[in-house]
């Protein structure tokens, strides 16, 4: 009976990995709606008289499935509506709403979008649960050369200081506790921009003391054109069945939603992004996108947030791109004659991962002539943008540069 190939590489991988000890600690760091928040209420007023206008401790807002059915998803969406202060530009919660990220710097805080436990029979729901586990299985420990660092996904870097302090004192600590060893920083969509933002505003001899390399899986480095499909008629969440128009006040609200429209830097006045019935948009008729859709306040989110990593200035750490390609991605929204905004468009697709557009994915490519640090690049067929997080090939590649390439 002969080997299959499988087996000559997995008794390949095997060799190459295994009885080694962890050498870089590895900290996670979650895209849009990949960490737990958690509420306390005490409001003066709810939308509803089934709503808790009170809560006596803090509660899991992000993500409970139950508080997405049909009728606590009015109170979920008021509770996690961000309101704008036009005058300050900032965002602050509805009054009453405390909201806060529990348990920084563990990993379970991003292993799974639902913490409930009963929930974890939905594979769907697991996060970086999937890789923490290989690398639990290749002698790491949960919580000591493992650790997560979610933020408040529904804001843009220019309001997540509290967020980048917490994490730089994570780094730190994390480097001593591990016998003065570097990081090696895994990203995923949104947490990639997240994270160029926080190296752009580091010092070069603190990124060389203390990051090993960043591996970003799905990087959204230049914007997405779902993100107006969130703005113009709301989305489905897609992890359950909600009603789009129903979520849109929320997701509409969300700095980070204006922040990863498509980018000026790599959609330019001729590609038309969105069709209806009396006119078009490019990424040069935002202000009038905006007005059209009765919500100002969009244009002023995305007017706060556009430059903070507008030119894609290189990082100065090692750089490992993974993503995807060859899928179905919302290139253009068409929506039907009397249907806009508040009907979900079609789509007329692009390339890419299913989320996000491929020139996005690999706008980290220019940093190869701009810094000394290497870039390296991993294409992957038909890897979706969520499910890149459990491809074998994502766990392979991974583990090999922790145990292999990486030593
Ligand atoms: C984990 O560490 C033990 C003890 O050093 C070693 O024998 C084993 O091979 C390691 N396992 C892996 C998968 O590296
Ligand atoms: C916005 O912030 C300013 C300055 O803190 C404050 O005076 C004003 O009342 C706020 N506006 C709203 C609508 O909350
Ligand atoms: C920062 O860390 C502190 C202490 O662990 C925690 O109470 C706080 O919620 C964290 N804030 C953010 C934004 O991560
Ligand atoms: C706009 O982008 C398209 C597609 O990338 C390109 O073909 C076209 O030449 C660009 N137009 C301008 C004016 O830059
Ligand atoms: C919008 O763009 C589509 C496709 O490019 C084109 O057929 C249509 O004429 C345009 N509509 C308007 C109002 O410009
Ligand atoms: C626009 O929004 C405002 C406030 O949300 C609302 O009062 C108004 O009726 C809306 N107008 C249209 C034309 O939808």
């Amino acid at each position: 009976m002969a080997f299959s190939s499988t087996s000559v590489l997995f008794v390949l991988l095997f060799c190459l990995t295994s009885a080694k000890q962890p050498k870089y600690p590895v900290i996670l760091v979650p895209g849009d709606g990949g960490s737990q928040l958690f509420a306390k209420l005490d409001r003066p007023t709810v939308p509803h008289f089934y709503c808790s206008q009170k809560t006596a401790e803090y509660y899991n807002i992000w993500l409970d499935l139950e508080e997405l059915a049909p009728v606590p998803i009015d109170c979920f969406v008021d509770n996690m509506k961000l309101r704008y202060n036009r005058t300050t530009h900032t965002s602050h919660n509805a009054e009453g709403v405390d909201i806060r990220i529990d348990s920084f710097g563990e990993t379970q805080t991003v292993e799974w979008l639902d913490p409930d436990r009963l929930s974890h029979d939905v594979p769907s729901l697991a996060y970086f649960y999937t890789l923490v586990e290989m690398l639990v299985a290749h002698n790491y420990t949960r919580n000591v050369n493992i650790k997560g660092a979610p933020y408040d996904f529904r804001r843009a870097p220019n309001e997540l200081g509290d967020f980048y302090k917490n994490l730089t004192r994570l780094i730190e600590d994390t480097y001593v506790e591990n016998g003065n060893s570097p990081m090696v920083m895994v990203a995923h969509s949104m947490g990639n921009p997240v994270m160029l933002y926080f190296y752009n505003h580091m010092p070069l001899a603190w990124k060389n003391k203390y990051i090993r390399a960043h591996i970003a899986l799905a990087g959204v480095w230049a914007g997405a054109v779902k993100p107006i499909r969130l703005m113009t008629s709301g989305d489905s969440l897609g992890v359950i069945v909600v009603s789009p128009l129903t979520v849109r006040p929320e997701q509409r609200a969300m700095p980070s939603t204006a922040w990863l429209m498509p980018s000026t830097r790599l959609w330019n006045s001729s590609e038309v992004l969105v069709i209806t019935e009396h006119r078009n948009y490019t990424v040069s008729d935002y202000q009038q996108l905006f007005k059209d859709i009765n919500y100002t306040d969009g244009f002023m989110l995305w007017q706060d947030t556009k430059d903070l990593i507008i030119d894609l200035q290189a990082p100065q750490v090692e750089v490992h791109g993974v993503h995807g390609y060859g899928l179905p991605t919302p290139g253009v929204l068409k929506f039907k004659s009397g249907g806009f905004p508040d009907t979900y468009p079609d789509t007329i697709p692009d390339d890419g991962d299913g989320t996000v557009n491929i020139r996005s994915l690999e706008a980290f490519l220019g940093w190869e002539a701009k810094q000394k640090a290497p870039v390296k690049h991993l294409v992957l067929k038909g890897a979706e943008h969520m499910a890149i997080l459990k491809d074998p090939r994502t766990l392979d590649y991974v583990l090999n540069f922790l145990f292999g390439g990486g030593r």
